[in-house]
């Protein structure tokens, strides 16, 4: 398979936080590709706004996160009222805020708008040279023996062109309403649910941006809630509200909208004004009932619930999307250059069908304690355990997985495994489980300047970490890491904190000292013996074992020519 520019294998449908996430990652390991979207461009609308930890680590290995970081801003409390009433009833927070540990450096979800989201990731997409062709729909696709074939229509200057082009593979990120998925035949497994909301941006005075402000009255007849949130744009707030209203009226007449709004909060000192744009929101949870296929995939299909309550927090769209995507990438990349076999990609679905379907039953189960709660006046972050975050989650079944260390039957059904790490465990991470970040690891050659491990791993490779007393026992390890396809793995030597002799080791990419203890530490290893973790370019575990035979075997999973 060849890697040209002029003419990308593979196709994006879609530029939305999954596509650009997928064409990121796709474009670092050097695959072009074309992505197109049928919007003429794209505002910076809030959308969902809160990013989850195991996300933000996602943003880290693709290189966006810096920029996200000079914006985005910390969750913020909430501050809730009667309506009429200035002094509030409580300030709680939906997840209270916790310290970065060495293992886990952004523990707290953030806000960014989704809008500021893509633009920062369009940006990176043009560093890497690539372009969104905008106004461009993905109109029919057909497969064929190698490939797929599309329709695409584009709108230039009032006229539809047509284009008819081939792809080897063509990927639908076109969002909940797809067509690709509708083309397909696959079905869209979940439920609409009945709460319904409006949700938009307007202007506020009198309110401070340092925390969400919610009123709440069930028992009015018309609007039982208003949520107003802060944005990215001063005296910009998001708007959530809903109840017993006319939607369709209210979405139509925004002066309406602003008057209904005004009259449920009865504030005076409050201004409402001037609605940038405000839309119908029906929640809906579900996913694709299988979203691989040999040729097409899919990706991204979530939309999620998210109710009249005011827990924007509880949908998970673009995280789960985004995770798909990066699940995605490192593979596609791997088969496109023809280093692994097309039923690689079969373990996308494999990993992230069962992550998703518990993402949906986690929602539902929290969209009912908080709305529970929130009727009976309790304390509805008691409802949101950490596993939240996402860190947690796992692929401790996946067939490419390899732990000799703690192997697991992997012949259980989804529905025994704890698919988002709730249950804990006994600290030591397992194949299939995020790779903890370790900092404190200092270079044995330059002898100064630490590094850690998040800054080791990336999308472009898998890395073998060695962590080990003794260099000759590192010796074989490496020797195995030096038959594998050139540049698709990092070979780590850590030494423990105590190791009295640190030698360089030859054939090693890197050899640190664990100055700080983290690393042995985090990943649970001994420091009197030798255990091998291989890290995949997704920040997870592919493997613990313990000698090259281990390595040999983990990567006879992954790449077709070793
Ligand atoms: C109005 C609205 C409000 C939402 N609010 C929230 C929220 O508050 N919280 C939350 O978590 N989630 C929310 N969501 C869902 C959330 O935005 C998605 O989960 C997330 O965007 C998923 O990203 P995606 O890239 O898969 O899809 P999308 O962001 O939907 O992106 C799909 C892209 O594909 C393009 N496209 C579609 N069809 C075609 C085609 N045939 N050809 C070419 N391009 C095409 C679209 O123009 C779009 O840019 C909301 C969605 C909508 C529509
Ligand atoms: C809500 O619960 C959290 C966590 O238990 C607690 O820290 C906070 O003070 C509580 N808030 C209120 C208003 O009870
Ligand atoms: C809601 O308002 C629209 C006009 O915007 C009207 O056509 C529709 O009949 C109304 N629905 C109900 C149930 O009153
Ligand atoms: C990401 O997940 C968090 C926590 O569940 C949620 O608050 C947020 O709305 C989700 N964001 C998106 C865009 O789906």
């Amino acid at each position: 398979m060849s890697a040209d520019p002029a003419s990308p294998g593979v196709l994006i449908g879609g530029a939305g936080p999954s596509g650009l996430v997928l064409a990121l990652t796709l474009l670092t390991n050097g695959i072009p590709v074309r992505i197109i979207d049928k919007a003429r461009d794209f505002p910076l609308v809030q959308r969902g706004s809160g990013i989850q930890p195991r996300t933000l680590e996602l943003f880290h290995y693709l290189g966006t996160l810096s920029d996200m970081q000079a914006i985005y801003r910390p969750l913020l409390p909430v501050v809730e009222y009667k309506p009429g009433q200035v002094e509030p009833v409580k300030t709680s927070y939906m997840m209270e805020p916790v310290e970065p540990t060495p293992d886990v450096p952004y523990p707290n979800p953030i806000l960014l708008g989704q809008g500021y989201t893509q633009q920062i990731l369009r940006a990176h997409l043009e560093k890497l040279g690539g372009a969104i062709e905008t106004e461009t729909e993905l109109r029919h696709f057909g497969q064929t023996a190698d490939g797929v074939t599309v329709t695409l229509v584009k709108q230039r200057n009032g006229e539809e062109v047509i284009e008819t082009a081939s792809f080897r593979w063509l990927v639908g990120t076109d969002g909940g309403k797809s067509g690709v998925r509708k083309q397909l035949g696959l079905s869209f497994e979940g439920q609409a649910l009945k709460e319904h909301s409006i949700h938009g941006e307007l202007y506020v005075e009198g309110l401070d941006a340092d925390h969400w402000h919610r009123w709440l009255d069930w028992q009015n007849p018309t609007i039982v809630t208003v949520v107003l949130c802060p944005t990215e744009v001063k005296g910009q707030f998001f708007f959530l509200t809903g109840g017993h209203v006319n939607y369709s009226e209210l979405v139509e007449d925004q002066e309406k909208l602003l008057q209904a709004m005004r009259d449920f909060i009865k504030r005076d000192d409050i201004k409402l004004s001037n609605i940038r744009h405000a839309v119908e929101y029906r929640p809906q949870a579900r996913i694709v009932e299988k979203y691989n296929l040999a040729v097409l995939m899919p990706a991204g299909f979530y939309k999620m619930p998210h109710t009249c309550t005011a827990r924007r927090e509880d949908r998970h769209g673009l995280n789960t999307s985004v995770q798909d995507a990066f699940n995605l990438g490192w593979k596609l990349a791997l088969v496109e250059k023809g280093l692994a076999a097309p039923s690689l990609l079969s373990t996308y679905s494999e990993e992230r069908l069962p992550v998703a379907k518990r993402m949906i039953q986690e929602t539902l189960g929290i969209y009912k304690v908080v709305m529970d709660s929130a009727l009976q006046g309790a304390n509805a972050s008691k409802a949101r355990g950490a596993h939240i975050k996402q860190l947690g989650v796992n692929y401790r079944w996946s067939p490419i997985v390899l732990d000799e260390r703690n192997p697991v039957d992997k012949q259980q059904t989804v529905d025994a495994l704890d698919v988002y790490g709730k249950l804990g465990g006994d600290g030591v991470p397992r194949a299939g489980d995020r790779a903890p970040d370790a900092p404190g690891l200092v270079e044995v050659k330059q002898g100064s300047g630490a590094t850690r491990l998040f800054d080791i791993f990336g999308p472009t490779h898998h890395c073998v970490l060695i962590f080990c007393a003794d260099a000759s026992t590192a010796r074989p390890v490496l020797e195995a890491v030096q038959t594998l396809p050139p540049k698709t793995v990092t070979s780590v030597v850590i030494y423990p904190q105590t190791a009295s002799r640190k030698p360089p080791v030859a054939y090693a990419d890197l050899v640190l000292a664990d100055f700080e203890g983290h690393a042995f530490k985090v990943y649970g290893c001994p420091a009197d013996s030798t255990t091998i973790v291989i890290t995949r370019p997704d920040g997870v575990i592919g493997g613990t074992v313990f000698g090259d035979e281990g390595v040999k075997k983990y990567f006879k999973g992954i790449f077709s020519t070793v």
